[in-house]
């Protein structure tokens, strides 16, 4: 008898996806309470992403990010979910160097955290990690277009894959698709690029700020609700919840300042 307690979004069922033409959306989460709201809200495939370094820890981008960061928010986010893929980033430094490196970072995101796939960045140079991966039973996610670990060699947070650059990306993901990713990450390319890429592949392609062509689309958890302060963009606030958070802490900070928190209600008898 198994032990399982979920049924959690499969590769299978996301290529099926992209086979029937479906598309679904993909969020951030660093944590447990985001990640047991949207697992309740249907979203398919949760990344306990990097971006946690400018979004969690405070950093000024995902660069500093440590694996032994990431481990805890992965494992929060697992704990907390049942129905939703769970994918861990790999972070700056915990893969380049060989794919023993991407190995040996791979199976302490699965045993540690038990995620369900990993995620890194770059082209046909993480090829060898990516089938290293592969080959040891971990489901691999891509990364292509503006990689944010490669922001000082990339000069900045910059649209990648304009004008004949696009090749370069179309060669890159053709790399990864043939090494056996199951889903690649577009950020921040051209959109006509990302729907060229998206139909000339069988593997669903996730846009960020890659237009409407795509077959999912991921957001960061804080800009999706409007926390984060500066939007970039290509993301899209749903919900201002940095104001709402902002009034209910000032409305708290008034009611205990004038006495009316707590009343008889909220105390024991
Ligand atoms: O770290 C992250 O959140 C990401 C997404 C923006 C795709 O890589």
């Amino acid at each position: 008898m198994s032990n399982a307690k979920s049924s959690r979004t499969t590769i299978t069922e996301l290529a099926a996806k992209k086979a029937a033409g479906q598309k679904w959306a993909m969020l951030t989460c660093y944590e447990q309470m985001s990640a047991a709201i949207f697992d309740q809200a249907g979203i398919p495939v949760l990344l306990v992403g990097d971006s946690a370094g400018n979004n969690f820890l405070g950093f000024e981008n995902t660069i500093p990010v440590t694996v032994d960061e990431l481990l805890p928010m992965a494992r929060a986010v697992v704990n907390a979910t049942s129905n939703a893929m769970v994918v861990a980033d790999f972070p700056f430094g915990s893969y380049e160097s060989s794919p023993e490196q991407a190995l040996i970072t791979g199976v302490r995101f699965f045993k540690e955290a038990q995620v369900q796939a990993v995620k890194l960045e770059g082209g046909a140079k993480v090829v060898p990690q990516i089938q290293r991966l592969i080959a040891a039973g971990m489901p691999v996610m891509g990364h292509l277009g503006l990689t944010p670990q490669s922001v000082h060699a990339l000069g900045g947070f910059k649209v990648q894959g304009r004008g004949e650059d696009g090749e370069r990306i179309i060669d890159d993901a053709k790399a990864l698709a043939a090494a056996g990713v199951f889903a690649i990450v577009l950020e921040a390319v051209p959109a006509q690029l990302a729907a060229e890429i998206s139909k000339q592949l069988s593997i669903p392609i996730i846009g960020i700020g890659a237009g409407g062509g795509c077959d999912g689309q991921v957001l960061v958890w804080t800009d999706l609700m409007g926390i984060t302060q500066k939007l970039p963009k290509f993301a899209k606030a749903y919900r201002n919840l940095r104001k709402e958070m902002n009034d209910a802490a000032v409305e708290f900070a008034a009611d205990v300042a004038a006495g009316r928190f707590p009343t008889t209600e909220e105390s024991f008898t």
